[in-house]
């Protein structure tokens, strides 16, 4: 039964989305010049108000990513019988979607039907990294977006419970390699983690071991004071690292000293090719920032959408 949800959750990955080559650096230049200063401005305006919006966009970008490639897919909202993949389990708790509706209606004022939430939202990601003091790129443009978006698909999402093996089958079942698994990882330095993300890992973990032995004694015992048994506050949970506002090489760090938060990020060290990567961008900020770039563009590229929305939130 698992090899088949496996075959295909596959099939179902790759007929939807092509690593996209038609994107491009100029694509607005001649049809909406100041697309890119709209939605900085945008992105720049929330996040002046809330320091908690680069996060969530940066997380925005890659789950609409994984699911139909870029195509804005996730900031549909559900309708009539059809639940939207914004109301799938692993993005209940994405948010800040405002912050794209207030750059579109802008891009809609200056150049009607032009700009797609696809790119509007590829384009905010990348500010959001910029203001929280990461690295810049120039964002490839073109991305179009798609028409149906389904909340049962979200089950195609890497859970923060997996393994290497299965992380890295999420990742190349998209085209992503190994690098990017540990470089796009990283966006890990920035934004909050509820506790029902990592409580399997603090109490009850298995029959022999209450506590995951791959994490640090210490660091459990501060989660499991932050994370309590009874009154399960919903809101309960902990930054992602010391410094979750800015963008920084201390996620991998943490890693380093058994202090990653999921499964999922401590799972890095568990094979050599990505330990060495993990040490790598723990010992250089430099070599963390390019191998993100890189891995954003890489990632960012999967195309899948087929029009140019005017509302992010429904079709055409
Ligand atoms: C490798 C597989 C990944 C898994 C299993 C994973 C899982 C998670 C989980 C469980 C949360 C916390 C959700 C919550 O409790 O509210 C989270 C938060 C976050 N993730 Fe990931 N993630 C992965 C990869 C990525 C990637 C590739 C990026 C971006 C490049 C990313 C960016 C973020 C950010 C910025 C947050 C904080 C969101 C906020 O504060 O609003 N994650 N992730």
């Amino acid at each position: 039964m698992a090899s088949i949800v496996a075959i295909l959750s596959s099939v179902l990955i790759f007929s939807a989305f092509s690593l996209g080559s038609s994107l491009s650096l100029n694509y607005y230049d001649k049809t909406c010049p100041h697309a890119e200063s709209i939605i900085a401005n945008a992105v720049k305006n929330a996040v002046s108000k809330d320091k908690t919006v680069p996060a969530a966009l940066l997380r925005m970008h890659f789950h609409d990513c994984f699911i139909r490639g870029c195509d804005a897919s996730l900031l549909l909202n559900s309708k009539g019988s059809n639940k939207a993949e914004k109301d799938g389990p692993p993005n209940v708790s994405v948010h800040a979607f405002y912050v794209i509706d207030s750059a579109k209606k802008e891009l809609e004022t200056w150049c009607p039907g032009v700009v797609s939430c696809a790119d509007t939202l590829a384009l905010a990601a990348r500010d959001a990294v910029v203001l929280s003091g990461g690295p810049s790129w120039d964002v490839p443009k073109g991305r179009k977006d798609g028409r149906t978006s389904k909340a049962s698909e979200t089950i195609t999402m890497p859970s923060p419970a997996f393994n290497i093996a299965q992380l890295q089958q999420s990742f190349s079942q998209r085209g992503l390699s190994m690098d990017d698994l540990v470089a796009l990882s990283g966006g890990h330095t920035l934004g909050f983690s509820h506790c029902s993300s990592f409580q399997s890992r603090i109490r009850n973990f298995n029959a022999t071991h209450d506590i995951d032995p791959s994490m640090h004694s210490s660091f459990a015992a501060s989660l499991r004071g932050v994370c309590p048994i009874k009154n399960k506050p919903k809101n309960a949970g902990t930054t992602m690292d010391p410094s979750s506002t800015t963008f920084d090489n201390t996620y991998f760090k943490m890693i380093l000293q058994g202090k990653g938060l999921f499964s999922s990020d401590q799972a890095l060290l568990s094979n050599p090719k990505t330990k060495e990567l993990v040490s790598k961008f723990a010992g250089s900020q430099e070599a963390f920032r390019k191998a993100f770039v890189n891995s954003m563009i890489k990632m960012s590229s999967i195309t899948g959408g087929q029009e140019i929305r005017k509302d992010c939130r429904v079709v055409n």
